[in-house]
């Protein structure tokens, strides 16, 4: 299975902070934000990966993470992405990378307590369709948002950051796809917000009858607000996560 960080983005939420360098090289507690996605990766037997950034500062990645040997990374390769258009935007530089491999998406702003191992092992042994981990948040309006059947368990929807959330239980930025994920990118249209969702692959996936999910145990947060950054901070200090 190969991995890809989606690091793209102009980082808004974080001005003047992101004026000056990407939102994925500030520092969470004592690393690069960045780092903390591809460590996830490693844990989990993902060594080549593809970072995608742009814009703003992308070289400032290669200097940082060289060819990413010292992170425990065997292949490392980066893609530009003009603009901003989206998560889905991003996800479709990775399609020659990919392959006809598996791909295990991470959010370069998200970060976890634990680790995805057993998520990953389980959808290595899927045989196609996409795995999404879920978490319960205490404001769902922020993410894509999971609608559950009758049974309370069974996914009948999801929403991107719903005005009236169906439920607590939040996609996290960590994905799991087959390659035609590059395939069902091509047929999507920008939203609202004018860019090509994640939620709208996962919709799709969803609609085949070929998503599973799974729940992250530990926290998860985004670092993506000056809140949730300095709260990523503090997690982190506190729990002495991902001390690899
Ligand atoms: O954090 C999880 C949430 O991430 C999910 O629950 C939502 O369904 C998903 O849409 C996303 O929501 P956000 O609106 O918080 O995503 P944001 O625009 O902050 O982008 C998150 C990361 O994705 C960002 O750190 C870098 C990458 N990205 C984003 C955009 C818009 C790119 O690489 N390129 C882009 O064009």
């Amino acid at each position: 299975m190969k991995g890809m960080i989606l690091a793209g983005g102009l980082g808004t939420r974080l001005r003047p902070m992101t004026l000056v360098t990407n939102k994925h090289l500030l520092p969470v507690y004592d690393q690069p934000m960045v780092y903390y996605p591809i460590k996830c990766l490693v844990n989990a037997g993902i060594t080549e990966i593809m970072i995608v950034t742009g814009e703003e500062n992308a070289g400032d990645f290669i200097k940082l993470l060289r060819d990413g040997k010292e992170l425990g990374l065997t292949r490392l390769e980066y893609a530009f992405q003009v603009g901003e258009g989206g998560i889905a935007d991003a996800l479709k530089l990775g399609r020659y990378f990919v392959d006809d491999d598996k791909v295990c998406v991470i959010l370069g702003d998200n970060i976890i307590e634990n680790n995805i191992n057993d998520a990953v092992e389980d959808f290595r042994n899927q045989k196609d369709g996409a795995k999404v981990l879920l978490k319960e948040v205490h404001d769902p309006e922020r993410f894509g948002v999971v609608e559950f059947g009758d049974d309370g368990e069974t996914i009948v929807n999801i929403i991107e950051k719903p005005t009236n959330p169906p439920s607590n239980m939040a996609v996290t930025g960590l994905y799991m796809y087959d390659a035609d994920v590059f395939n069902i990118c091509e047929t999507l249209k920008p939203s609202s917000r004018n860019e090509l969702e994640i939620t709208d692959v996962n919709t799709e996936y969803l609609r085949r009858g070929n998503l599973t999910s799974a729940t992250l145990n530990g926290w998860w947060t985004d670092a993506g607000t000056i809140e949730s950054l300095h709260r990523a901070s503090n997690l982190i200090a506190e729990s002495g996560a991902n001390k690899v």
